[in-house]
């Protein structure tokens, strides 16, 4: 706001008075520089002055407010620049298709390379275990959703909670189909592995299984879709029932479960079908 001279605001009091005929002049050139200015306040004995002083002394409210206010804290820019990333993050994880790429599978993956990489390698070629790629594991343990006469999935499941020493105790005359070329696996044949049943939850043992015949076994799609139906009730009715998959679980108890399983995944393809 710029400041009106002094010399100008002298000769509009003096033009004014001259207008009005005099008299006052002086007191009115005095009026507009005493205003503004606060000393002017207490000065109360004056009556018209006394009804002005609220005006100029306090600070607004706004002001006031606008003055006392908690600033924007620093944490919020690094918020704010991380949100778009997550809204990124966020969409592509809903979009992910569930049968795919989410599920037993990525947990089957995770559990594979802490607990079983080691001693079958990275991608499954073997090392002091069985090489289980290229097909390997699917030939001790066939898949009834490929048509395989031996239906492997429970004796999958049974020799991964027991490994070598409980399925020594519970069927030491072999596991897997015994049809396999090159002949049935005994326990011991190869060396020592342990039993998983009792380190991994069952949810993690049947996705590790279901990992291991998706990757390395090479299920073709439909009997993928088809056994991953199958694993997927299982662990649904382990989790209803109960029940667990620790170590000393017999074939014939995981079988019961997995004919179950498939009555249900069945039973829901048909109706879904129809
Ligand atoms: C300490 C090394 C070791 C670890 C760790 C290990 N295995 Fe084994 N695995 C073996 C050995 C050794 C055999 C053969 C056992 C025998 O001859 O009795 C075997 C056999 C197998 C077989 C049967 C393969 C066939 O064709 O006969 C499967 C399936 C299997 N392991 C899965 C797993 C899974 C799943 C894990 C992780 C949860 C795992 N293994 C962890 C050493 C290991």
């Amino acid at each position: 706001m710029t400041e009106i001279p002094e010399h100008l605001l002298k000769r509009a009091a003096e033009a004014r008075s001259r207008m009005t005929g005099g008299g006052g002049g002086d007191a009115e050139a005095a009026a507009p520089a005493a205003a503004p200015a606060p000393a002017a306040a207490p000065a109360t004995p004056a009556p018209v002055i006394a009804e002005e002083p609220a005006a100029p002394e306090p600070v607004a409210a706004y002001v006031e407010a606008g003055l006392s206010r908690k600033r924007v804290p620093v944490w919020i820019i690094p918020v704010l620049l991380f949100l778009p990333l997550w809204a990124i993050f966020y969409v592509g994880y809903l979009e992910r298709p569930p049968a795919e790429g989410g599920g037993l599978l990525a947990e089957g993956a995770e559990v594979y390379a802490t607990s079983c990489a080691g001693c079958h390698g990275g991608t499954g070629g073997g090392g002091t275990g069985h090489q289980l790629n290229g097909g390997e594991v699917l030939l001790t343990f066939p898949s009834a959703a490929a048509g395989g006469a031996f239906d492997g999935i429970a004796d999958h499941l049974a020799w991964v909670a027991n490994g070598t020493a409980g399925t020594d105790a519970l069927s030491p005359l072999g596991y897997g189909d015994p049809a396999r070329p090159g002949g049935g696996r005994v326990p011991g044949g190869l060396a020592q592995m342990s039993g998983f049943g009792g380190s991994l939850s069952a949810e993690e043992l049947v996705a590790v299984v279901y990992y291991e015949r998706f990757t390395h076994g090479g299920l073709e799609a439909e009997a993928a879709q088809t056994e991953l139906h199958v694993l997927e009730e299982v662990v649904h009715l382990i989790d209803e029932e109960g029940l667990d998959l620790g170590a000393g679980v017999a074939v014939e108890e995981i079988q019961a479960i997995v004919d179950e399983a498939r009555a249900v995944a069945g039973a829901g393809g048909e109706s879904a079908a129809g």
